[in-house]
């Protein structure tokens, strides 16, 4: 479809979401049962319910201030605990809901938490990716998987699906969500949600309870910089920001998680119009809501709250119900209560929906139902898993151009030259969310390839694409130094008769805190793309990126494009598939590639200005004047092999 056509699908009104008075269904049973647990709860008890604990891995954020292991189990036997994130493994699991069911006082089960963002063990393609699928049901299929892992690694509750609608590209995030489209991305929201809690009656044991996040407006952190302000009108909040997180809402969602931006100067884990009157008043949301890690403290160096007591107070207030690592419900919170500054109702509402949602998971029926180590021997990394994450990476491929019919290969004959470290790296294509995973797991292009016999493929690296092996916790560094494999990879690429060059981003490029301020090839790679084009220009490109690059150079010059993204677990048996036509690719892509840097953010929705079109032959009207202010690349570009 043509960038212009697409134009008439913008829509401007500000949307009636907001206004909707609609109520999630509650089960009487399940609040009888909570009224009569609450009535014997103290208020340490309560409060404990609202607190989670990271476990004992790697975070995301400022360093636990849980304390130690010893003292975490300490606070968890007191009651003061009611979840735990990052713990995973039957066998872990059980050692710590043991601790909450036989040793404290209530016996109340914790509700346990972790990042299963594209799968557990195996990886779907990165959320972008799939998201470039526009396939509703192989999405919800993806997500299902991932619970099921997850649930019989002893999880109860995925911290996913991410549902931030961005236009900026630098956004490390963009790689997490959907898109820039608030209508792809509330379907794929609600085929995420449907994936991850089935029916939402947890009768099956490998359904988790899901969580939309970040609520709202984290895609619009000014700058593109990661945990910033955002300053947006209402007209962005409404058409753009909230309707997945609405419909997400509407298919059953249990959890929401708030954002580490402002929004209009309020930081979201202290925004009571957003959390209290839009979202559990007007949606009728009966889910809880968690913050994102550590941010209640955060608010302190928001300037926004002058100490803890001042952010817990805020923030429960507002309706943030559990406090992610933060350490300050438990510290301040009851207090507050006894001292009559915080009003007990609000501790009550909290409490309510988080034991409502462990009594619909079936916790308190049998606090153990996750935990069986023969289910997680059986499921975990199945052959059925392995297939349809498989499914979910083909149909997430893009072809972005193939001038002269270069692809597909021809089966036999063909003399192929695969260059770039990219090809090789069974790492890279796991992403940067793939916690539950282990390193070195996927499929890479060059073993997908190599399952074609009948051709001569010769695999040159040609140039190493990072200085060291990059990590969750680490920068990435681009090697921008070291040509010394060019020399090999031009011979190779002499003698071939069709040169693949599998580029792109590092897995952890993109993600959080990665957030870059450029989006061409990083490193050597536009240079090694450029040398070996003057040696045999028979190229087909597969890039591998967790959002959109700038890639005019590529666009023009090179015959065949071919967006693999990062598609997890099974990316090299995917790429390979497509690239021998054995899968016809019918990717559409779901965000906006622009020509430069400079013309980020862009999206497809956006007001037509009064001066849309150059209508008089001069320069005044809405353009730049150094480049075209069409993307390179539109929203839904998609063509077909054949
Ligand atoms: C991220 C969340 C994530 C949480 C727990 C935060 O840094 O923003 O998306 O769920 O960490 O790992």
């Amino acid at each position: 479809m043509k960038f212009k056509n697409l134009l008439a699908l913008t829509f401007l009104s500000v949307s009636t979401i907001a206004f909707v008075n609609a109520q999630q269904k509650l089960n009487p049973e399940i609040e009888k049962k909570i009224d009569v647990l609450m009535s014997k709860m103290t208020i340490d008890e309560k409060v404990g319910q609202m607190n989670q604990y990271n476990g004992f891995w790697d975070v995301t954020g400022p360093a636990p201030v849980g304390g130690t292991a010893e003292q975490k189990y300490e606070n968890i036997k007191k009651g003061l605990v009611g979840s735990m994130l990052t713990v995973r493994g039957v066998k872990e699991v059980k050692a710590v809901q043991k601790i909450a069911v036989e040793q404290t006082r209530l016996g109340i089960p914790l509700i346990i938490g972790f990042d299963v963002i594209h799968g557990y063990k195996t990886l779907s393609p990165i959320p972008l990716a799939e998201a470039a699928s526009w396939d509703l049901k192989a999405i919800e299929k993806s997500a299902e998987v991932a619970a099921s892992e997850a649930a019989a690694s002893g999880i109860n509750w995925t911290f996913g699906p991410m549902m931030d609608i961005s236009r900026d590209a630098r956004w490390g995030r963009v790689m997490e969500g959907a898109g820039e489209d608030p209508y792809l991305g509330g379907k794929i929201a609600a085929a995420r949600v449907r994936g991850f809690q089935g029916d939402n009656t947890f009768k099956s044991p490998l359904r988790i309870a899901a969580t939309a996040k970040h609520f709202a407006a984290y895609g619009f952190g000014g700058s593109a910089l990661e945990y910033n302000a955002a300053e947006i009108g209402t007209n962005t909040l409404y058409n753009q920001v909230l309707p997945p997180f609405k419909s997400a809402i509407d298919a059953g969602l249990r959890s929401v998680m708030t954002s580490f931006n402002t929004i209009n100067g309020v930081p979201a884990s202290g925004d009571k119009y957003l959390l209290r009157d839009i979202l559990k008043n007007k949606w009728g949301f009966n889910g809880f809501v968690i913050s994102d890690w550590a941010s209640i403290r955060e608010m302190i160096f928001w300037g926004y709250s002058k100490d803890e007591n001042a952010a817990a107070k805020s923030a429960v207030e507002a309706g943030t119900d559990m406090d992610m690592e933060g350490g300050i419900y438990v510290p301040y919170l009851i207090d507050l209560v006894k001292q009559g500054k915080v009003k007990q109702e609000f501790i009550d509402d909290a409490v309510r929906r988080i034991l409502r949602v462990k009594y619909e998971l079936g916790l308190f029926d049998d606090p153990y139902r996750f935990l069986d180590e023969k289910r997680e021997k059986e499921i975990i990394g199945s052959k059925a898993n392995r297939e349809a994450v498989l499914d979910m990476a083909k149909k997430s491929i893009v072809l972005l151009k193939n001038d002269n019919n270069i692809l597909p290969l021809k089966k036999s004959g063909q003399k192929i030259a695969l260059l770039g470290s990219l090809a090789e790296s069974k790492n890279s294509p796991l992403g940067s969310w793939r916690i539950g995973s282990d390193n070195n797991t996927a499929v890479s292009v060059l073993e997908g390839l190599q399952q074609y016999k009948d051709n001569a493929l010769n695999y040159v690296k040609g140039l190493e694409l990072t200085k060291t092996e990059p990590t969750f916790l680490t920068e990435v560094e681009y090697n921008t130094t070291d040509k010394t494999g060019f020399e090999e990879a031009k011979k190779a690429a002499k003698e071939a008769d069709v040169v693949v060059m599998v580029l792109g981003e590092h897995g952890f490029s993109s993600g959080e805190a990665r957030t870059r301020t450029n989006l061409d090839l990083p490193g050597l790679q536009q240079e090694f793309l450029e040398e070996i084009y003057k040696i045999n220009p028979n190229i087909v490109l597969v890039l591998n990126n967790g959002r959109p690059l700038t890639i005019s150079w590529a666009a023009e010059k090179i015959p065949a494009i071919v967006e693999a993204w990062q598609l997890g677990t099974e990316t090299g048996n995917a790429v390979a598939q497509v690239l021998y036509g054995d899968y016809n690719p019918s990717g559409k892509l779901p965000m906006s590639f622009p020509r430069n840097i400079g013309q980020v953010p862009i999206s497809y929705n956006h007001y037509s200005t009064g001066r849309f079109t150059n209508k008089d032959n001069n320069v005044f009207w809405s353009h730049y004047s150094d480049v075209d202010k069409t993307p390179l690349y539109p929203f839904c570009l998609r063509i077909e092999l054949y």
